[in-house]
């Protein structure tokens, strides 16, 4: 074999091993084994409701904003409706990754504390947006945040929380759930499906009679069906 050939063939199994690596690295992430997303109150997300999709950024006002009405409604139509929440850590609110990876810690320890967690990043974010933080490191941010998510779920989770912190898969799930933000188009918070349609303003925060407008014509047309 001439050298020539020689180093053409290795050219090309060079190419071939960096395809490779490609599609493997691409294949930790998509498609999960698992659709991803937290279900609140555990209903059925199916064919049988009408479902909603939430995008939301923990440390984002409008998400905040958003949450209390999106709720009312939710409680007004019980199981006639569904909602699953996508956490998109947008990278302009710097601890937000940080707090979605908490997300998804504690929804691995005990899934019914998920949502009050989410709740209480909602209500007490201030803390935790860029400009009070500017002077931490990484390490007293998710220390803070570890004390913070412990103080609602309950300190004896605190170490357990802690570690998820060292759970390369926790990283794994909040990357996820960004992607998937990403692979649907979303890109600020908060946004919003029904049925898997985008809703026309979806990232303006809707209020309870907003969300009765769209919802009320659905469930009378899911009647007559
Ligand atoms: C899980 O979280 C819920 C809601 O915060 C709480 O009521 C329940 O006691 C927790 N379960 C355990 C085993 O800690
Ligand atoms: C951060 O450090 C600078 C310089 O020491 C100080 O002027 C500023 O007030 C600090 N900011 C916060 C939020 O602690
Ligand atoms: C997490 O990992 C770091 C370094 O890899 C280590 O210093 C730290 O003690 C670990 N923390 C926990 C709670 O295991
Ligand atoms: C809800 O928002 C709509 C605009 O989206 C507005 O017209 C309406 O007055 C608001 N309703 C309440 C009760 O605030």
């Amino acid at each position: 074999m001439s050298g020539k050939h020689g180093s053409g063939i290795l050219t090309v199994l060079i190419l071939l091993a960096l395809q490779l690596q490609v599609l493997l690295v691409g294949g930790d992430y998509i498609p999960p084994a698992k659709p991803g997303g937290f279900l609140y109150k555990n209903r059925h997300f199916d064919y049988d409701t009408i479902r909603i999709e939430a995008f939301y950024d923990p440390l984002c006002p409008d998400s905040a904003d958003s949450w209390p009405p999106l709720i009312q409604a939710l409680d007004h139509y019980a199981a006639r409706v569904s909602l699953l929440v996508h956490l998109l850590p947008l990278p302009y609110h710097d601890n937000s990754f940080v707090a979605s990876r908490a997300l998804h810690i504690v929804n691995g320890l005990n899934r019914s504390a998920t949502f009050p967690v989410l709740q209480s990043f909602f209500k007490y974010q201030e803390k935790f947006y860029g400009a009070p933080t500017r002077n931490l490191s990484r390490a007293t941010i998710v220390d803070e945040i570890v004390k913070f998510v412990a103080s609602v779920v309950g300190n004896s989770y605190q170490t357990s929380i802690k570690n998820g912190f060292n759970d390369t898969n926790t990283d794994l799930l909040t990357r996820v759930s960004f992607k998937y933000a990403t692979s649907r188009g979303v890109s600020g918070t908060p946004f919003f499906y029904v049925n898997g349609f985008v809703l026309p303003d979806a990232g303006n925060a809707l209020n309870y009679s907003d969300w009765r407008n769209v919802i009320d014509p659905l469930i009378g047309a899911k009647k007559s069906i």
